[in-house]
């Protein structure tokens, strides 16, 4: 089923992050967007070249309907058969299928009954936290459970560990020959440990398209599949996704959105000291996709060389907060600790449920005010509120508004927050691939886990100074 074209609905309100709203020295000015415009253009014009030399892989993703279609056909016979599904993977392996079925289906989806649940209970295992996966095994129907574990490189140790438990309970309750039938692989199509171990023992499995990182791969089986298992439209997923690649399509860094609001984070962090970003939905359903974008911004930016080589320990620290909660947590931070942080906030302009509050007593009139009025309509005021209230103390935030949330919309999101840090990484001039210091702390893991090959790290690692306990507080 090819995509049918969809207009790009997202707006981008950056007023408050400008010199004109919060002053020079925390605004970004006219003349500061002047001062990237040329070098924009030019990483626009690098990056398209990359993509056509078949680099930059990830921006193909929303074209794979036909990949889509194999998925929604593999849902569709999964949930006439499974009433659980496990989703073991971690990082880039699992946070985007979290955050998109998070926004995308009922918050209390496993309570639901199957009818009304649309496909199997959802359970994620990524920390290797026994007391969570003894839980989750003890909860779920091995019988009537799918396994789907998800790893670009095949070898990481969390989803290594989790899943040899899984797949030993499943072993031990069906016996190998079904239990097998039961589990589905997404890995790299030719290389790693997991697609050794999937070939060997004849599991179904899906590609990790080779070229695009952990934390690109919302779009792909990796993000693609426990989406469509639990009811999510991923066609509409990838045409929102294509939808923003055509809007975004344009070197100028006013009229492109995610290269407006790459310019406008790094020009922020780099010009008026805001070292950190702060992703604020005013919806529940949306904390997913400000975590998952934490991951993306953090690992893509925070670079310890620049292209040159040269030492520049680049990146802005994400931080995701909620609206409205955390203005009872964070925002007295925000607004009077140190000005180094810029907000993006997410406002939703119509809620998927609306609930009237109903009229207070009339012997309290202080709680007149909300005669009339609604639950959304007092979140969506309470945003509005706290931009305002940044605003005032000179506290620069920009809001993305989008009309609802629906399938297309995360789509949308999922591709602007990747081109935005793909440029974000050209104006801090690192590389936004790779991950060489996730690298480091997985070789230590596997050095202390006694893992062959690794036997001079793991020295190294243990061989704690003679004084350290003079370092160590204990009871
Ligand atoms: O973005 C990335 O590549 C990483 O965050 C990975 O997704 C994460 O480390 C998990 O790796 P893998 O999918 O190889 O198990």
């Amino acid at each position: 089923m090819s995509a049918q074209p969809i207009a790009s609905r997202l707006v981008i309100d950056y007023r408050n992050a400008t010199s004109a709203a919060v002053g020079n020295q925390h605004g970004v000015s006219e003349a500061d967007l002047d001062s990237v415009a040329g070098r924009v253009r030019n990483e626009h014009e690098r990056i398209a070249s990359e993509h056509a030399a078949h680099v930059q892989r990830w921006q193909d993703l929303p074209d794979n309907t036909e990949l889509a279609d194999e998925i929604v056909e593999f849902a569709r016979d999964a949930h006439e058969r499974y009433d659980d599904f496990i989703l073991i993977g971690i990082g880039g392996s699992s946070l985007g299928a979290i955050a998109t079925i998070q926004a995308l289906t009922h918050p209390y989806r496993n309570l639901l009954s199957a009818e009304k649940r649309a496909g199997p209970r959802f359970f994620v295992l990524d920390n290797p936290d026994p007391e969570k996966v003894k839980a989750t095994l003890e909860t779920v129907d091995l019988g009537r459970t799918l396994v789907n574990v998800v790893s670009k490189s095949g070898q990481t140790a969390e989803t290594a560990a989790n899943f040899l438990v899984v797949r030993d309970a499943m072993y031990a309750a069906l016996g190998a020959v079904r239990a097998r039938t039961q589990i589905v692989a997404t890995t790299d199509p030719q290389s790693g440990l997991l697609r050794q171990m999937a070939d060997q023992e004849g599991y179904r499995t899906f590609p990790v398209p080779p070229g695009v990182d952990g934390r690109q791969t919302v779009l792909s089986a990796v993000g693609l599949i426990p989406a469509a298992l639990t009811g999510v439209d991923i066609h509409a997923l990838l045409a929102g996704a294509a939808a923003m690649r055509d809007r975004a399509s344009s070197a100028d860094v006013r009229e492109n959105p995610a290269y407006l609001l790459a310019a406008l984070s790094v020009l922020s962090d780099q010009k008026h000291g805001k070292s950190m970003l702060v992703t604020m939905p005013y919806a529940d359903s949306m904390f997913g996709i400000a975590d998952w974008f934490r991951q993306l911004w953090a690992e893509s930016l925070g670079k310890k060389f620049s292209s040159e080589n040269e030492v520049v320990n680049a990146g802005q620290t994400p931080i995701k907060a909620l609206g409205a909660i955390d203005q009872h947590s964070q925002i007295q931070l925000y607004t009077e600790g140190p000005n180094d942080k810029l907000i993006q906030l997410i406002a939703v302009e119509q809620y998927r449920a609306s609930v009237d509050i109903p009229n207070p007593p009339d012997d309290i009139p202080e709680l007149g005010y909300f005669r009339g009025g609604e639950l959304g309509q007092l979140l969506d005021r309470e945003r509005l509120a706290t931009s305002w209230a940044l605003t005032s103390a000179q506290r620069p935030n920009l809001t993305i508004t989008i009309p609802t949330i629906d399938a297309a919309i995360m789509g949308e999101f999922y591709y602007l927050f990747q081109l935005q840090t793909v440029m974000a990484g050209a104006l801090y001039d690192v590389n936004p691939f790779g991950q060489p210091g996730v690298e480091a702390g997985k070789n230590a893991t596997y050095a202390l886990m006694g893992r062959g090959g690794y036997d001079e790290l793991k020295a190294e690692l243990l061989n704690s100074p003679e004084d350290a306990g003079s370092f160590v507080n204990r009871p």
